[in-house]
């Protein structure tokens, strides 16, 4: 068999983006593996879906560390020592600093339940929703040292109706995410992904120069 890419998953709550992840790996979908899942929430029900299936699920409570730092380096240390090559964020609702990405430079991915560079942050499904964008969707991004500001990867598109509310649009966006990250982590393990500066080339990658939305339709 093939060698697979070792990921590390870090999430703080339900965690059905992990579970997409692990679906798309048992389905011979996705060529990772998942060495270890860490929760810096202890309740994140992520962390069931993960014994669940047999991968280890640890829990680093940021709360009982004295400062970002130390709590990173505890991350590094254990992601390290589960030999981690790419950590992939799930709904981990922790800002990183440079201590953690110098460990794993390009080599940290992020899913935001928007489209980048619109609506970053928390929340951000109401916010879109509320704003009256007529699409929204998701984005899939390395991450560097800005909150949601790195390369992009992927992007996926839903319409945003009128009457949405946040929840309503939660629910799509979030079925699009369950398509798009599990893909983008199987091309990185692929060894198709390539970062030149903002731009991110994904060898392969189907191309339709015709697709276009519009919402309301005409
Ligand atoms: C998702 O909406 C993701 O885009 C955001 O946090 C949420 C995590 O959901 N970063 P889940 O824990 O994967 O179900």
């Amino acid at each position: 068999m093939d060698k697979r890419l070792n990921i590390g998953v870090l999430i703080s709550g339900r965690g059905s983006n992990l579970q997409a992840i692990i679906d798309g790996i048992d389905r011979g979908e996705v060529a990772a593996q998942i060495s270890v899942v860490i929760s810096n929430e202890p309740g994140a029900y992520g962390l069931k879906r993960a014994g669940t299936h047999g991968i280890p699920a640890l829990v680093v409570n940021h709360r009982d560390y004295e400062n970002r730092e130390a709590f990173e380096s505890r991350l590094i240390e254990i992601l390290k020592e589960y030999g981690v090559e790419l950590v992939v964020l799930a709904g981990f609702m922790r800002v990183l600093t440079p201590t953690f990405l110098k460990a794993f430079p390009m080599r940290v991915v992020n899913i935001h339940p928007a489209l980048l560079p619109a609506f970053p942050g928390v929340g951000v499904q109401e916010k879109a929703a509320d704003y009256g964008v007529r699409f929204s969707g998701c984005t899939v991004h390395f991450v560097n040292e800005g909150v949601d500001a790195g390369p992009i990867v992927a992007q996926a598109v839903v319409p945003v109706f009128p009457t949405d509310t946040g929840e309503i649009l939660a629910d799509r966006i979030l079925k699009m995410e369950h398509q798009v990250f599990p893909k983008v982590i199987h091309w990185i393990a692929e060894g198709r992904v390539h970062v030149e500066g903002r731009r991110v080339f994904v060898d392969g990658a189907k191309v339709d120069e015709e697709i276009a939305f519009i919402e309301p339709s005409l």
